[in-house]
């Protein structure tokens, strides 16, 4: 059975609750639940941390081991060279997701530390990025 892992960044833990016009009135604990129940044949796993060093220590822990990591770092996405290079430093294939279109927003949301590494890239289809993001590792 093939292991996946969704890693969310900062304030995706309010979803549902936080700028609904931007990132929709979903929780991603709802949203997930659906998700897995669709995927039943892959072991679907989802982490979130508020906190960069906890992302990077993540990733480290699954990223020798795992089939692929889904990863938003939220805004940590724009400016944190540490999970850059930890998405360099792992084997495990990483595909960055954001939910919003990040560049149809502020300039300094168009810069990403994690794309030059990254599998693949999917931005602006709201929490159907990560289903997407999850049919490119089957
Ligand atoms: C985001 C986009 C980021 O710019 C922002 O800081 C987020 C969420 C998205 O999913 O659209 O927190 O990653």
């Amino acid at each position: 059975m093939k292991k996946i892992i969704i890693i969310n960044g900062p304030n995706l833990n309010l979803l549902g609750k936080r700028e609904p016009t931007i990132y929709g009135s979903n929780s991603f604990e709802d949203f997930f639940k659906e998700l897995k129940s669709k995927h039943s044949n892959i072991e679907l796993e989802y982490y979130q941390s508020n906190v960069e060093g906890e992302l990077i220590n993540k990733l480290h822990e699954v990223g020798f081991d795992y089939d692929g990591v889904i990863l938003n770092a939220a805004a940590y996405t724009h400016t944190s060279v540490g999970i850059g290079d930890a998405v360099k430093a792992i084997e495990t294939p990483v595909v960055e997701v954001h939910i919003s279109n990040i560049h149809a927003r502020e300039e300094f949301r168009h810069v990403s530390y994690i794309a030059p590494n990254a599998k693949g890239v999917l931005f602006g289809f709201g929490l159907q990025g990560y289903e997407l993001a999850l049919q490119s590792f089957l």
